[in-house]
This record gives C-alpha cells, sequence and structure tokens, in this order.
C-alpha cells in the first residue's frame, strides 16, 4: 500500500482557544514495501503524523491516502476499520495497553475485534508469538507474569495477528537494556524482509535511522524538513547539526579522521562496518604513496 501525504495540517482542538497547530503543509509519499524511519526533536509532530495513517487523526487540511483509502476531514472515522486492520501501529510503552487474563486471549483481541473467527484468531495468535521470538507455552500464561520486554513482544505480537500490510512504531525500544533494544530492531528488521512489511519507525537513534531504514525523514517544527536515504541525509552534517539533531558516531568519527589525516574516506560510514571499511580503504591508499 502506497502511502502519501498531501498539504497535511493537523490543529488540536482547532476553533478553540486551546488550539495548537502540531502539522502544516506535510507533503510525503511512501512506497510499498519500504523502510522509512522519522527522525526530529520532541514535539516537532512525529507521532501526530503517524496516528494520521490509520484515521486515529484526521488532517485538519489536505489529505492522507493509505492504498485505496483516502482520508480528509470530513471522512467519516466507522469506515476507517478495515484501514486499521491494513496499518498496524505499535504505540510507545504498547505493553501497558495489556489486559487479559492470558497472553493468548490478548494476542486474539484485535483479530476477533475486527470480524476474524476464534479458531483463526488463536491460529494466527501462535504464528505472532513465535514471529516476535516466543515460545507457545507463554500462550497460556498471565501477559502480567512476564518480563517487561516478553510483555513488549505480546503486544507487538497483538498487531501482527492481525496480519498489517503496514506497521507503525513509536520509539518502540523507549526503556529497554541494549541487548533488548537490538533484538527488537533485528526482529523489525526481518518481519520487513520476509513479510514484505512497509515500515515506518518513529526514532531518536540515528544509528538505527541510518543501519535498517530506506529512507529518513527529518520533522522540525510541524514539517517535513528534509527526506532522503541515510547516505545523504548524514552527508548534510552541519544542517542536521544545526537543527541540535544527533548524528551517528561514526559519521562523526568519520569527519574527525578525515579533518586530522587531511584525506577523504570514500565510504559513507554510516555503520561501525562501513568506518571500518573506509579506514582500511584509507590505510591501504597511504601505504600505496609510501
Ligand atoms: N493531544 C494533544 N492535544 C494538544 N496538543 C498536542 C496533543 N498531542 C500533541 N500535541 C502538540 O502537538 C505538537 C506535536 O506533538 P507530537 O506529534 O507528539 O510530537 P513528537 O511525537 O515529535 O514529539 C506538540 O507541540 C505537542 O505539544
Ligand atoms: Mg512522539
Amino acid at each position: 500500500m502506497d502511502i502519501v501525504f498531501e498539504q497535511v495540517e493537523h490543529i488540536y482542538q482547532a476553533n478553540s482557544p486551546f488550539s495548537q497547530r502540531a502539522l502544516y503543509d506535510v507533503n510525503l509519499s511512501i512506497k510499498s514495501g519500504t523502510y522509512v524511519a522519522i527522525i526530529g526533536h520532541t514535539g516537532s509532530g512525529k507521532s501526530t503524523l503517524l496516528q494520521h495513517l490509520n484515521g486515529l487523526l484526521q488532517p485538519t487540511k489536505g489529505m492522507v491516502c493509505v492504498g485505496d483509502y483516502v482520508i480528509h476531514s470530513a471522512k467519516q472515522a466507522k469506515q476507517l476499520k478495515p484501514l486499521r486492520q491494513k496499518v498496524g501501529i505499535v504505540f510507545q510503552f504498547p505493553e501497558h495497553q495489556l489486559f487479559e487474563e492470558t497472553v493468548e486471549k490478548d494476542i486474539c483481541f484485535g483479530p476477533i475485534n475486527f470480524g476474524v473467527s476464534e479458531e483463526e484468531a488463536k491460529r494466527r495468535a501462535k504464528v505472532a508469538l513465535s514471529l516476535v521470538g516466543l515460545p507457545e507455552e507463554v500462550l497460556n500464561k498471565s501477559p502480567f507474569d512476564l518480563s517487561g520486554g516478553q510483555m513488549r513482544r505480546v503486544a507487538i505480537a497483538g498487531i501482527l495477528a492481525m496480519e498489517p500490510d503496514v506497521i507503525v512504531l513509536d520509539e518502540p525500544t523507549a526503556g529497554l537494556d541494549p541487548k533488548g533494544r537490538k533484538d527488537l530492531m533485528e526482529m523489525f528488521a526481518r518481519l520487513h524482509r520476509e513479510k514484505q512489511l512497509t515500515t515506518i519507525l518513529v526514532t531518536h537513534s540515528m544509528e538505527d535511522a541510518a543501519k535498517y531504514a530506506d529512507y529518513i525523514v527529518v520533522m522540525h517544527k510541524g514539517t517535513v524538513w528534509k527526506t532522503g536515504t541515510p547516505q545523504q541525509i548524514f552527508h548534510d552534517l552541519d544542517s542536521l547539526l544545526h537543527l541540535g539533531l544527533d548524528v551517528p558516531e561514526t559519521v562523526l568519527l568519520k569527519r574527525r579522521l578525515e579533518e586530522k589525516m587531511g584525506q577523504e574516506i570514500p565510504s559513507p560510514c554510516l555503520t561501525m562496518e562501513q568506518l571500518i571499511a573506509g579506514i582500511k580503504q584509507l590505510f591501504a591508499k597511504v601505504n600505496e604513496h609510501e
């Protein structure tokens, strides 16, 4: 499902003294099957933008197209139910939304709510649980007896059991330790690859944006400031730093090395592997000249 935002504006509590413009003139195009990272300061409009993807919020101006669904300010929410099945949103701390007495019931809740039979929902719960890397015996446990990391995986399994085409992740690794973070990011990368899931990730980790995304969208003060491949986005270091955003450590290290050695490193250096390859190339070049 291709996704297009056209001149989207969102004002919270419009026409009231408390009105707050969170988005304006957002134009964006996301091709089906891509992995997009959205970065930007707190308050730049990332979460507001995400909630337009399945009609939880509707634009106050402009329109959002998700596949054949067109969402604009006049559309009634009830027509959006099929869209909510197609676009699964994993909110921050999704484990806070677990509530059933067993893991199985929790995972089945969404599919059953969308009209799937109980038998089919249970089948999907098993599949989803293995997709998130949890063993089947967890199904009969209470979600509240699991560890924090496991609870988060159960909540994600509940979204996957709806068999969405698009998965939207709002800072999904917040609060996890480094290993838990890496495991979860690798899991999303695998799902993206194996299920061709269009993946839209909001993250504060520039390393994750650089490593996993095909495209990066930089949000600034309620609108899209820039889009491009990780290579394009992190090439323009100075303007990102000027906005007060981080850049991957490896990109900073590359710049420092280049300044010290007076030589350009012929590698994008978005990941540690690329930086090591770049340094090797640099030494090979230096040796050649000696
Ligand atoms: N429910 C809401 N009511 C009023 N204003 C809101 C609401 N949610 C967010 N905002 C405001 O909208 C702007 C964008 O917020 P948000 O989309 O949450 O940004 P981000 O996810 O990038 O931190 C901020 O100024 C925020 O204060
Ligand atoms: Mg947010």
